[in-house]
């Protein structure tokens, strides 16, 4: 399959995106049915709040996924469990941001005030362990220890990447397998196990299931190195969350720990910025200047671009579908996205 090409304009990737999620609205639709139903509950709170969260939308990227990558390895059925399992994927996304927004302190997310800014911490803490609860006992229906076995490993791991996350605050010395290192286990672990998962329910062959899992891992570390790109270049109305928010929360990210490789002086105006937690006057400006003008913005961009091209050598041994083409779309689209 070789329909990659690595500069979409804007205007196409939105209708490249439509034309994917049309590809599987009938299955789109159904996850949001099975979201508002794994996210309700007796308790009038729970039911409440997981409807705030529902409704404040997002791109739903990890249930289109699981599903396109069901389809691909040849399942043709359309089955409940492959609607439960998608949904259960983006429940489990759902819990990590109302945790990570917690954590970096966070006010708007989707453009909506966050469950963190409008209910408080406590609130969010216990919604967030509620949906991975709820997420788990959907898994658990389907009597799978496999997939089980796949999911508390990725909880546990993006967990640990959080964690880690956390003990490199503020620090200006981070090294480049750190940050790489994060990466994987915040947000590349979710992608693959979506496509793993997607291959395990159409029984695909061990190379195929194999090969869907590691095209989740580059996609992943595309996708993220692709979101810290965001927060220096997006304007947070596009974005619908905070930009030039990863240095205020104390994240060094590739742009600036390749920065500081090459000019260490760099280090004492980052370490103010991370320390007062805001940028001076012309402070941004300056460093989005300085990120530019080195490069290392350009190189960020670049290695997103290589593990987009990664992941679409991934599904070489793919049979041509409609879905493995959506697929070998997806790279360049989560790359060259504005939000
Ligand atoms: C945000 O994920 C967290 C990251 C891994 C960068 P998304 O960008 O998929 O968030 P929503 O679900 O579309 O809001
Ligand atoms: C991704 O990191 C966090 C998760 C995997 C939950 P970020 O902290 O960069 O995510 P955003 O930018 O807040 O969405
Ligand atoms: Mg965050
Ligand atoms: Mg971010």
């Amino acid at each position: 399959m070789q329909i990659f090409s690595a500069n979409f304009a804007e205007t196409k990737t939105t209708a490249g995106m439509a034309n994917i999620l049309r590809l599987i609205r009938s299955e789109m639709e159904l996850v949001e049915e099975e979201f508002a139903r794994q996210a309700s509950s007796n308790v009038q709170v729970i039911s409440y709040l997981g409807e705030y969260l529902r409704a404040s939308g997002g791109k739903r990227v990890r249930p289109a996924l699981l599903i396109l990558a069901n389809r691909a390895a040849g399942d043709e059925s359309g089955s409940e469990s492959v609607i439960k399992l998608a949904t259960v994927m983006e429940m489990i996304h759902t819990a990590t941001l109302v945790h990570d927004d917690i954590i970096d302190n966070a006010a708007t997310r989707r453009n909506t005030v966050t469950v963190n800014a409008k209910f408080g911490n406590q609130a969010a803490v216990l919604m967030g362990d509620w949906l991975y609860m709820s997420a788990f006992e959907t898994a658990l229906e389907e009597r799978s220890l496999e997939i089980l076995d796949i999911l508390i490993e990725l909880t546990r791991r993006m967990t640990e990447g959080e964690l880690i996350q956390l003990t490199m605050l503020g620090r200006t010395d981070i090294s480049v397998e750190d940050y790489f290192n994060i990466l994987r286990r915040k947000t590349a672990f979710l992608f693959s196990a979506c496509c793993e998962i997607g291959a395990i329910l159409a029984d695909a062959e061990p190379e195929i299931r194999a090969e869907l899992k590691e095209y989740g891992m580059n996609l992943g570390m595309a996708f993220q190195l692709a979101d810290d790109v965001l927060d220096f270049t997006a304007d947070k109305e596009v974005l619908g969350k905070a930009s030039g928010a990863d240095l205020l929360e104390g994240k060094l990210t590739l742009p600036l720990i390749l920065l500081v490789s090459e000019d260490p002086s760099v280090a004492g105006l980052l370490e103010d910025v991370m320390r007062g937690g805001e940028y001076g006057a012309g402070v941004r400006e300056r460093l989005l200047g300085m990120v530019d003008e080195a490069g290392t913005l350009e190189k960020t961009r670049n290695t997103a671009l290589e593990y987009a091209h990664k992941a679409v050598k991934n599904l070489e041994l793919l049979p041509e579908t409609r879905y493995g083409l959506a697929l070998s779309e997806v790279p360049s689209l989560m790359i060259n996205r504005q939000s």
